[in-house]
């Protein structure tokens, strides 16, 4: 199959292209990549150090291949993949301005609001489970939420099948990919998330640093380094290449005045809470989000969430799970002092009696985390063709 890449000559400047080949690259490379460089201020010993990113890995029933990724690419955008036609993935996960929703807590389907931030789309391909509170256990899985869910695209799965068997050129992608007659909604699955492990973070400055480019951090974030591995305590949770330790933890991060400010945001609220099988006593009576605890159903979970990356934080503002934090300087605020009030509240997260310069030194290393904007935008998406009835077809 050719490289339709080549045949989209409006995207062949576009640095969404370079940053997909070296994605793919990346992605695509069986090297045995070297030894792991070792952050200069040495954490403890079981904890990984930051390093930059390794090559994304990707289930062996859905490897990536750049048609996969181009078709995935097709269906990120298009709006016909909702109940109502009107909303794609792109929608709550803007391509061109860091892929997650830039209100704090996200909208929507038509006539819902949904009841989180929705995260950035960057690097989901390095976590081992999906969603704030871990619940979605793939790629794959969370994203047959994102389309078929009643607060997200609402979009029935006979009727997508449908809608894509009416659409030419999808019967024909799907049918050289997956051999299926018409499109599959598994397909359809698997070619979505193959796009999105093509999402990967690139030439973060800390990156050329921890590589041995002494020139590539300012003496500020250097010294935020230090602080980060030590005296501040972050690299405990932000680890390894993907600055996350793919772990769930309560900071007390303080509930989002706009999490309840509405009957919208209530019914939304209440509906997952009963939609994630808790009791009724509890969704009724519930002010917060539980986090953890709806995978869990433990109470020692209330008010855990997973981790993020702190990679390319620039682009992915505002922060936390309820988006409360609209700067990174409120987020080394909070954690300054020592975060918010939860019973589940992680020990490690104290006072840290910060200095205003060291508070300073911490976010220039968070800035240093901040690489290329990996972008894209809308391909021109194929239209519905005139119906065939099968037996016509040559
Ligand atoms: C109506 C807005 C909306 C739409 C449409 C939507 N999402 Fe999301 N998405 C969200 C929100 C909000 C979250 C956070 C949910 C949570 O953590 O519980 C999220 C979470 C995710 C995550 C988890 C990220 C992580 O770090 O764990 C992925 C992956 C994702 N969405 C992909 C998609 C894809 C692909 C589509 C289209 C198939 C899509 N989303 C459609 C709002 C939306
Ligand atoms: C005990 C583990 C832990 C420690 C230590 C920790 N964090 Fe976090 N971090 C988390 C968790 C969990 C979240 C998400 C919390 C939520 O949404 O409720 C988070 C969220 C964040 C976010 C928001 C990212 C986003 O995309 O929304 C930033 C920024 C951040 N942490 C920076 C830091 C810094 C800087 C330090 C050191 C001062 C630090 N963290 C220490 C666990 C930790």
């Amino acid at each position: 199959m050719e490289n339709r890449f080549t045949t989209l000559p409006k995207l062949a400047q576009s640095r969404w292209v370079l940053a997909l080949g070296v994605g793919l690259a990346a992605v695509l490379a069986l090297a045995i990549f070297a030894s792991t460089p070792v952050a200069p201020a040495a954490a403890q010993d079981d904890i990984p150090p930051l390093a930059p990113l390794p090559p994304v890995s990707a289930p062996s029933d859905n490897p990536v291949t750049l048609e996969k990724v181009e078709l995935g690419r097709l269906l990120f955008f298009d709006p016909r993949m909702s109940g109502d036609g009107s909303m794609s993935c792109n929608s709550c996960h803007p391509a061109a301005t860091g892929w997650g929703v830039q209100t704090a807590i996200s909208f929507g389907g038509p006539g819902t609001s949904h009841w989180r931030n929705a995260q950035t789309l960057l690097n989901v391909a390095y976590y081992s489970k999906l969603n704030w509170d871990g619940g979605k256990k793939s790629i794959e899985q969370q994203n047959g939420g994102a389309w078929g869910g009643a607060v997200a695209g609402n979009l029935d799965k006979a009727l997508a099948e449908e809608r894509l068997a009416q659409i030419p050129e999808y019967v024909e992608r799907f049918r050289d990919l997956f051999g299926s007659q018409y499109p599959l909604w598994d397909d359809a699955l698997r070619a979505v998330a193959t796009y999105q492990r093509t999402l990967v973070s690139q030439n973060a400055p800390l990156d050329a640093y921890l590589e041995g480019d002494d020139s590539a951090l300012s003496d500020e974030a250097k010294r935020g380094l230090e602080l980060f591995n030590d005296k501040a305590g972050c690299i405990n949770c932000h680890n390894g290449p993907l600055v996350s330790d793919d772990r769930y933890y309560a900071l007390g991060v303080p509930q989002n005045p706009d999490f309840l400010d509405s009957p919208l945001k209530q019914i939304t609220f209440r509906y997952e809470f009963a939609a994630k099988g808790v009791p009724e006593e509890v969704y009724r009576t519930a002010s917060e989000d539980y986090g953890l605890y709806f995978v869990t159903k433990q109470a020692e979970d209330i008010g855990k969430f997973r981790t993020p990356s702190l990679r390319d934080l620039c682009y992915t503002g505002p922060y936390m799970h309820d988006g409360v934090f609209q700067t990174l300087e409120e987020v080394v605020t909070f954690y300054n002092a020592g975060g918010g009030d939860n019973p589940n509240k992680d020990p490690r997260i104290v006072p840290l009696g910060l200095s205003e310069e060291e508070q300073a030194d911490l976010l220039a290393m968070l800035e240093s985390l901040c690489g290329d904007q990996v972008t894209d935008e809308s391909p021109e998406l194929p239209p519905y063709g005139e119906f065939v009835f099968p037996d016509e077809e040559k």
